[in-house]
């Protein structure tokens, strides 16, 4: 084990290097402008598996293409399958950017490009790792099956196909995904539950054209003025959300999740000042961390219609759309609750409108078994890779493949985020911090022995 460490300590320089020649690759899947960049990128994800020792291929799906690795010569021992994805985040705005988003950059301490922590870097500890087992001893103290998608930031769409079809050569013990965040800077955690996700499109038509608003307003209903009507009832004065039966499936929190909660620390006027807003908002009832955690949500991301341009412009608009997603937690169905939602609409719809309802994509919320040995495995691996031992906390994001590799692989995920919120993932100047990159690699290298058994 020290000498798989010592080989990770003396390559830091060649592992930045090898993270800045795939954050070089701007392989962003929702824009078919950059198609070949995603097949570069799964190439380069690829053969750096090959050059470590693993047995790899590309398989093909109707969308960007998946890598398979594995390693399984680790007879009577567990088996990680270990989730990434190649995929990015379009990097627009591109002028807020300091550096450009796909030359990675190294400064104050991280590492800047997009995909930095979302998932290159974080994905990559895990092929590091597994690199300096093969390289140093030969062997693993675990099996390993690698799948790193290239379409997680567009809904991992062909992804529950791929485990149903090859459900057999995955078969795991335990999956291990690096695509969270720790507590806060020098807080590792291990994030147990995150929230499911839905997301649909409405779109409000009133009359069939543009029309003067002088001429015929007042006298028509308005789609923009409806649809702000609907969206105004979707959450009450005390932040409950008013689809029928929306709550009936919501576990609620016990005294002693309510409790683990509230005794991380957690700086109200800080975080709402890092936020630039005044107050807080949200469920009553409820502190922050469990609106953000544990609670479903209800936003609107987008709203547009009529005139949007410059000046004045004095019309009724023929339309009016919404995007909503809602944030899910156990044991919410998606499906189930675009229905609800839809039917919210219909039946609050004011006469003179109709509706167009479009579903964009769905994943159910997950929560992870706190008392298996996997889960204390990784609570060893991470306190030795960052020398703190990890917070157990639940997240606000979605990661739809935890739930899959519940259902269809029947096995529990390890989520052992490497990076931080305040990576801007997402957003202009992603960037990941080198000491998290190398300690994440660190508590990867340990965790392999750790799920053998190997305290040493
Ligand atoms: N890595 C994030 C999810 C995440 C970030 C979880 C930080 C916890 C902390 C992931 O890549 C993501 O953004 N997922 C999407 C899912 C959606 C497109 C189905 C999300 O949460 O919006
Ligand atoms: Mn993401």
């Amino acid at each position: 084990m020290q000498d798989v460490l010592d080989f990770l300590n003396a390559n830091r320089d060649q592992a930045v290097e090898q993270l800045k020649e795939l954050l070089r690759i701007p392989s962003v899947s929702a824009d078919s402008a950059f198609l070949p960049h995603m097949q570069a990128a799964a190439e380069f994800v690829h053969s750096a598996l090959v050059d470590a020792g693993l047995d790899a291929e590309i398989v093909p799906t109707d969308g960007h293409s998946i890598v398979y690795a594995e390693w399984t010569k680790a007879e009577g021992a567990p088996t990680a399958l270990i989730y990434g994805h190649y995929d990015v985040q379009p990097p627009d705005p591109l002028d807020l950017w300091t550096t450009p988003a796909f030359e990675p950059d190294i400064r104050d301490g991280c590492i800047w490009a997009r995909g930095a922590t979302d998932d290159k870097g974080q994905m990559w500890t895990h092929a590091l790792s597994v690199a300096a087992w093969l390289k140093t001893q030969g062997s693993l103290p675990v099996n390993v099956k690698f799948v790193i998608e290239g379409e997680e930031e567009v809904g991992s769409n062909n992804l529950d196909q791929f485990l149903e079809t090859n459900k057999e050569k995955l078969k795991c013990d335990v999956a291990v995904v690096s695509d969270t965040s720790q507590y806060a800077p020098g807080m590792p955690a291990i994030t147990y539950g995150l929230r499911g996700i839905l997301a649909c499109e409405v779109t409000l038509t009133g009359p069939n054209r543009d029309l003067h608003s002088g001429v015929f307003g007042g006298s028509i209903v308005n789609p923009v003025n409806a649809l702000c009507g609907l969206v105004g009832k979707l959450i009450d004065g005390e932040g409950r959300i008013q689809i029928p039966g929306f709550y009936d499936d919501v576990k609620p929190l016990t005294d002693a999740e309510r409790a683990e909660f509230a005794a991380l620390p957690h700086d109200e006027e800080a975080y709402l000042g890092d936020l630039g807003t005044s107050a807080p908002f949200g469920e009553a009832g409820f502190t922050t961390l469990e609106r953000r955690w544990a609670r479903p949500t209800c936003d609107v991301n987008g709203i547009f219609g009529g005139y949007t341009g410059e000046g004045p412009k004095t019309i009724v608009p023929s339309t009016a759309t919404a995007k909503i997603t809602c944030r899910l937690v156990p044991d919410q169905d998606p499906h189930a609750l675009t229905e609800a939602l839809k039917e919210f609409f219909e039946d609050n719809l004011p006469p003179g409108i109709t509706m167009n309802f479009d579903t964009a994509h769905g994943g159910n919320p997950s929560i992870a078994d706190l008392n298996s040995p996997y889960m204390a495995a990784a609570k060893s691996a991470v306190e030795k890779g960052f020398g703190t031992a990890p917070v157990m906390i639940r997240e606000g994001g979605s990661i739809p493949v935890v739930s899959s590799f519940d259902q269809i692989l029947g096995v529990d995920t390890l989520l052992l985020g490497w990076g931080q919120n305040s990576d801007n993932l997402h957003s202009p100047n992603e960037h990941f911090s080198l000491e998290d990159y190398h300690k994440g690699t660190l508590a990867s290298a340990c965790l392999w022995s750790e799920l053998a058994g190997n305290q040493n």
